[in-house]
């Protein structure tokens, strides 16, 4: 038929393409459909986290127009972190350690207060079956490095020395790993020990040194993408907990280490720093004679009240 003899006009018809303001308008649609969906939420404070993830996830796809091939690369990354973790591995906590979510969390709910030690993060290497160690006993328990001598006291904010808490120290050895980086299932630089009748506490390690994060995850891939150093500066960790007082969850940094201003995972607090003393040979603090080289640093714990 030809439609043009027959004095019909043709119109090609294309489909319909969104301009900018429907297109907008359609994915808030789709944002606020899945908010609504939490609403049913058995408790408020559920409802509160979901709904705020929701939009702020929704507000990153739509800021970067997120492509599928990179959703696909970040499910990936995700999976693969989590294949990572076991009981001895937390890849997960490395992840928030190196984005800052940890110590931006350690700053919402330990906030710096005046007298008490400050906090930093847990890190991904803490153990709970630690041994416990006895005062002036050795929590290197064979882990390679310069013998160290820590001593302190726990007090609690208000100046009252805290007798009988459990102190909890961990850290890496010489080589930089910590005993769960090892194959088999070795203990050492970990251990608890409760303090004695003025608050205090000591114990033999070795001298902590500045490590890289483990290499061989999803977490080391990021850092180098991002040409990120994947260092923390040297540390020994610290957990005590105390009846009414805050978990104090800390470091002490070593002073003068090269990493003190860039560490991967933001953990550095000024207040956290501290002087390891370097000796050769003499006598320890604890009266044994030493041969060849040997630390020691004191460092006081000082744990907030709780309100209330
Ligand atoms: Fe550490």
């Amino acid at each position: 038929v030809n439609y043009r003899e027959q004095g019909v006009t043709v119109t090609q018809t294309t489909p319909h393409q969104p301009d900018a303001a429907e297109q907008q308008a359609r994915e808030q649609a789709l944002t606020d459909e899945v908010v609504a969906s939490f609403a049913t939420s058995t408790s408020d404070r559920y409802r509160e986290l979901m709904t705020s993830l929701v939009r702020h996830l929704h507000g990153f796809a739509r800021d970067v127009r997120l492509t599928h091939a990179e959703w696909e690369s970040a499910i990936d990354f995700l999976t693969r972190t989590g294949q990572k973790c076991d009981e001895r591995r937390q890849e997960f906590i490395l992840l928030s350690d190196v984005l800052g979510l940890s110590m931006l969390t350690v700053g919402i709910n330990a906030p710096a207060s005046e007298g008490a030690t400050e906090s930093t993060v847990f890190g991904p290497f803490f153990v709970d079956d630690a041994p416990e160690i006895p005062q002036g006993g050795d929590l290197a328990h064979g882990a390679k490095g310069t013998p160290c001598w820590v001593s302190g006291q726990v007090r609690s904010s208000d100046g009252t020395p805290l007798a009988g808490v459990r102190v909890d120290a961990w850290e890496a050895d010489e080589d930089g790993l910590y005993d769960t980086q090892y194959e088999g299932n070795r203990t050492a630089g970990r251990g608890w020990q409760t303090t004695g009748p003025r608050g205090e506490y000591r114990f033999w390690s070795v001298q902590p040194v500045h490590y890289p994060v483990p290499d061989d995850g999803p977490v080391s891939e990021m850092l180098a993408a991002a040409g990120r150093r994947p260092m923390r500066p040297a540390h020994l960790h610290f957990k005590v907990t105390a009846p009414g007082h805050r978990t104090l969850i800390t470091h002490v940094f070593v002073a003068g280490d090269e990493y003190l201003d860039r560490d991967a995972v933001f953990g550095v607090k000024q207040s956290l720093i501290a002087e390891f003393t370097e000796h050769t040979g003499g006598t320890a603090p604890d009266g044994t004679t030493r041969d060849g080289r040997w630390a020691q640093v004191e460092f006081d714990l000082v744990l907030q009240i709780l309100k209330g």
